[in-house]
């Protein structure tokens, strides 16, 4: 079943084009993620997917409906969000849980459990808690009523890599649940670790894909990487074994990284 569907989207800021004419569809249980340069309109694109924004052109649709009308099955973290300070981390979630739906008894029992699981004291205020745990809070409370369709704006900016993988790991156990879930990073490594597909936008959808589907595109190059040096070079499939006869260095040779992909339809 399609979780989202956009058809011919576009959205103009006057006379700025920040989406033109994307369409893609999601399916329920699927791990998408939108990457793209800064300014490519990835928030733009999420702020109409959770309703926030309309379409200038084209139109969105979630389970069938318009997206405003489907938020109580959706759980977002948008990329300024900025959570409640005067709260605790653990009435922050329980409150955000009870306005999605839950009792207060499920909310607080479901609260202390992801907090605990994240590492976050519960009795701490917001706003006494480390930028990461801000976020950490930020994206429990985003899920705490199991929504069905997970939106998160660049979640994992400024967490250390030990937290964005215990992030990881809620996303994946979401995704296990059947969960829908929509992302945006400028992480390459967390995009490459999560998605099912990935859609590379900067206005327009430039190219979409699995991982291998997404490296298979581009297998007619190969990365060396020179082990004494370090220095990486990018050569033509047709070229790689006259280069790797020419070369006198121990050498790795390998498909290309999503990020090499990501620079060469960007640059
Ligand atoms: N409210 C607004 N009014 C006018 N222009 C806007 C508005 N919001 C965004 N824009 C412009 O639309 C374009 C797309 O911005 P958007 O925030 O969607 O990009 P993004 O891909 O999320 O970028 P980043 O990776 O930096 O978060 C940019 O040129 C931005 O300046
Ligand atoms: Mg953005």
């Amino acid at each position: 079943m399609s979780v989202v569907e956009a058809k011919g989207v576009w959205k103009m800021y006057g006379k700025l084009v920040a989406n033109q004419d994307i369409s893609f569809e999601i399916n329920e249980g699927e791990f998408v993620t939108f990457l793209g340069p800064n300014g490519g309109g990835k928030t733009t694109l999420m702020r109409q997917i959770y309703g926030e924004l309309t379409p200038t052109k084209g139109e969105i649709k979630v389970m069938g409906k318009r997206p405003s009308k489907m938020l109580k099955f959706m759980g977002v973290v948008p990329q300024e969000g900025k959570p409640l300070d005067s709260l605790t981390a653990w009435e922050h979630v329980t409150l955000l849980g009870m306005i999605k739906g839950l009792s207060r008894a499920e909310a607080s029992s479901r609260g202390k459990e992801l907090l605990d699981k994240m590492g976050i004291n519960p009795k701490t205020r917001v706003d006494d808690l480390s930028g990461g745990s801000k976020r950490k809070v930020l994206i429990i409370s985003a899920i705490i009523s199991e929504p069905k369709l997970v939106i998160l704006d660049e979640p994992t900016v400024g967490l250390d890599p030990e937290a964005r993988r215990e992030v990881w790991k809620l996303l994946l156990d979401m995704k296990k649940d059947g969960k829908t879930i929509i992302l945006t990073t400028h992480y390459m490594e967390e995009a490459e670790e999560l998605s099912d597909r990935i859609y590379f936008v900067n206005k327009r959808i430039m190219m979409e894909g699995s991982v291998r589907e997404l490296k298979g595109k581009f297998s007619e190059y190969y990365e060396v990487l020179n082990l004494d040096t370090g220095e990486k070079y990018i050569v033509k499939g047709e070229e790689i074994r006259d280069f790797l006869q020419r070369s006198n260095f121990r050498f790795e040779v390998r498909l290309p990284s999503l990020e090499e992909i990501y620079m060469r339809l960007f640059q």
